[in-house]
């Protein structure tokens, strides 16, 4: 649920402030020293207290301080570690742990101050505002009785200056774009289908007159999407191929395309996925589809100048029925390739197969295609980091430096050329599914058969960072909304 808080800036002094929390990071190094100022305006033994907790101010610390009777009467601290190691990311950790700390302590009202020397100002109010409200979302649409867990209505951001506002404002348009991604991610697969994303696409479309072009089956067959509809046939939802298209006004410098899997639920189709391949969790397959229509949402709002965005999405899922497709099947893509789907668990490259083709054909200046692809890129990167794979340096410079702003951990894989042996078909042009070893570079190799070589593509594999079992830093547990932020920074450095 997209919660009503709003963030100010401000450098006044404490007395000033009508605030019910105060929340402080420290460094390790000389606690005591940053700790004294606050203690004198709030006229505590802070340091006394904070010394019997024996407060070391080491990374991931926390407490928890209650001064009945006094304005504020929550002090929140937590421990930064050494300030060498500051970066925007640990600000945003700073902000997220505080925040999540503040929550159910009756606080309405909190002030947060962490040190901000060194960074720029708008990098500073990114970090704060995400990690704040970012942390504090919660998603209560599938529970009958809500919890309830106040929330601070309004966080003071000390030290900002408020000419920031405008910067405030962008922040929670991209918070709002990760809002959507987790909310359509973790919805379960009765709910989020390839009609209902429709009805989202349509509902952005209509907010922020965006131009949407919606193809159902017969769109998809008069095109010759045979990868696509192999997936789509077996399916009791009809398939819908989603491309929603952001144009600011003015004349466009750059063409970019985002391509989402919209897998609405991935049961393996016939080569059905057995016990322990976490079936149960296949609602997150759309998660690809989600993190661009996110994105679409931030930045059909912030319409960063000269650039056109186009956001697409082949959405379906894979299921097992008379109609579905045979493992064995030889189809046709779109640009003429044959494919034998050996395995139809490997079903994301056949609808991204498609989507590729379809985004090449608008001769865009580049091309960034997100999908919980594969097991094999978990098993290699875990579930903090996405694979990115790319035949052109220059955008996977671009995509490292807009993760890396955005807080999202991305680590480049190769794109290891002899490895497409592995993909030889005895029948057709190629076969889905190589052998398992490298399964995740077999998985980029296919998709790039479907892309116009001359285009520069990025293929990212978030089947690790989409989802979080326990949440982590900016992340509540479920799931994370990955790839939103690193898009948007993407599209507005472009
Ligand atoms: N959606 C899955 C990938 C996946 C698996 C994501 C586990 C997150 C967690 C994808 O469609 C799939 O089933 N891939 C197969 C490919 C294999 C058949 C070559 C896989 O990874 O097992
Ligand atoms: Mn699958
Ligand atoms: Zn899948």
């Amino acid at each position: 649920m997209i919660i009503a808080m709003e963030f100010r800036c401000s450098t006044a002094s404490l007395a000033e402030l009508p605030c019910d929390g105060l929340a402080l990071g420290l460094f390790s190094s000389n606690w005591q020293e940053q700790l004294r100022p606050w203690a004198d305006q709030l006229g505590q033994p802070v340091l006394e207290l904070l010394d019997k907790r024996q407060f070391k101010g080491k990374p991931g610390e926390l407490v928890t301080l209650q001064l009945p009777g006094h304005q504020p009467s929550l002090l929140l601290l937590a421990g930064l570690g050494e300030p060498e190691n500051f970066d925007g990311n640990a600000l945003r950790l700073g902000a997220a742990q505080l925040a999540k700390a503040s929550a159910g302590q009756g606080c309405s009202q909190l002030a947060l101050a962490l040190p901000l020397e060194g960074f720029a100002p708008a990098s500073a109010a990114a970090a704060l505002v995400q990690g704040v409200r970012l942390a504090l979302f919660q998603d209560q649409r599938f529970r009958s009785e809500p919890e309830t867990r106040q929330l601070p209505t309004s966080t003071w951001l000390l030290g900002l200056n408020s000419e920031l506002g405008a910067e405030i404002q962008r922040n929670e348009a991209i918070c709002a774009g990760v809002e959507l991604a987790r909310e359509l991610v973790a919805a379960p697969p009765n709910v989020v289908n390839s009609l209902s994303l429709e009805a989202t696409a349509r509902t952005l479309a209509k907010d922020y007159q965006l131009e949407l072009t919606v193809l159902d089956e017969e769109g998809c067959r008069q095109r010759g999407m045979g990868a696509y509809l192999a997936v789509a046939q077996g399916a009791s939802v009809p398939p819908r191929f989603l491309h929603l298209v952001i144009r600011p006004g003015g004349p466009i410098r750059r063409r970019l395309v985002l391509i989402g899997k919209g897998l609405t639920f991935d049961s393996g189709g016939y080569n059905l996925k057995v016990g322990g391949s976490q079936i149960e969790m296949m609602k997150f397959d759309m998660g690809g589809c989600g993190a661009v229509l996110g994105a679409a949402r931030s930045l059909a709002e912030l319409k960063p100048a000269g650039v056109e965005i186009h956001v697409i999405s082949a959405t379906t899922e894979n299921m097992v029925s008379a109609e579905a497709i045979h493992p064995g099947a030889i189809v046709t893509a779109s640009n003429g390739k044959t494919i034998e789907i050996n395995n139809t668990d490997a079903e994301g490259r056949l609808t991204l197969a498609d989507a590729l083709v379809y985004a090449s054909a608008l001769k865009p200046d580049a091309i960034v295609d997100l999908a919980t692809l594969t097991g094999a890129c978990v098993v290699a990167l875990g579930d903090e980091i996405a694979g990115l794979w790319s035949p052109n340096d220059a955008l996977a410079e671009q995509l490292k430096d807009a993760s890396r702003q955005a807080g999202e951990a991305i680590w480049r894989m190769p794109m290891q050329a002899s490895y497409k042996e592995g993909l030889k078909s005895s029948f057709a042009d190629m076969k889905n599914t190589g052998p398992r070893p490298g399964g995740s570079i077999t998985a980029a190799l296919f998709l790039q058969e479907f892309v116009d070589a001359e285009i520069p593509w990025a293929h990212l594999d978030i089947a690790g960072p989409v989802w979080s079992e326990k949440g982590r830093g900016s992340d509540p547990a479920g799931a994370t909304g990955f790839g939103v932020r690193t898009l948007v920074e993407w599209c507005c450095q472009a």
